[in-house]
């Protein structure tokens, strides 16, 4: 099991400018290093009302841009919910991107009531995401988000 007080403790530390340009690409460069068994991950940007713009990612080109009513990322930026799937073919509205995704881990970045955007991770193991790592990659989340001046 992934130690995620430590990655937090670790990505506290690493996130040494407010920009949120550079955390973002930051953060993902952490946790595909830190987190097994991910073959994707990204934050994707509301840089327009209801559209996810694709922002710093790891992993294979994705696809861009994602309206709020399409996706497992749409599905998070609209209910402000995060989106826990273990098998991503199980979803008609999943949007695939790298046929090797087989779960996926979506969460808002909400920052002062405004949906900023949301952080998608993929897996090619199904079932890949627990409770645990919700809970977990939830609490980065939260440490990105304290971390960051969202100007644009
Ligand atoms: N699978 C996502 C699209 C983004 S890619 O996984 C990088 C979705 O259904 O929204």
């Amino acid at each position: 099991m992934t130690n995620y007080a430590l990655l937090g403790r670790q990505l506290d530390a690493l996130l040494d400018t407010t920009d949120w340009l550079t955390n973002s690409a930051q953060t993902c460069a952490m946790l595909v290093q830190e987190v097994p068994d991910l073959n994707w991950v990204g934050f994707y940007v509301q840089r327009e009302p209801g559209v996810l713009h694709l922002g710093p990612f790891q992993g294979k080109p994705a696809c861009h841009p994602i309206p709020f009513d399409k996706g497992v990322c749409g599905a998070a930026a609209r209910t402000r919910q995060t989106q826990r799937v273990d098998d991503v073919h199980a979803i008609a509205d999943h949007i695939a991107c790298d046929s090797a995704s087989q779960a996926e881990l979506v969460v808002p970045v909400v920052v002062d009531g405004r949906l900023w955007g949301v952080l998608d991770l993929d897996s090619p193991v199904p079932g890949r995401f627990a409770a645990e790592d919700q809970a977990g990659i939830e609490a980065l989340v939260d440490i990105f988000v304290a971390s960051t001046t969202f100007n644009d």
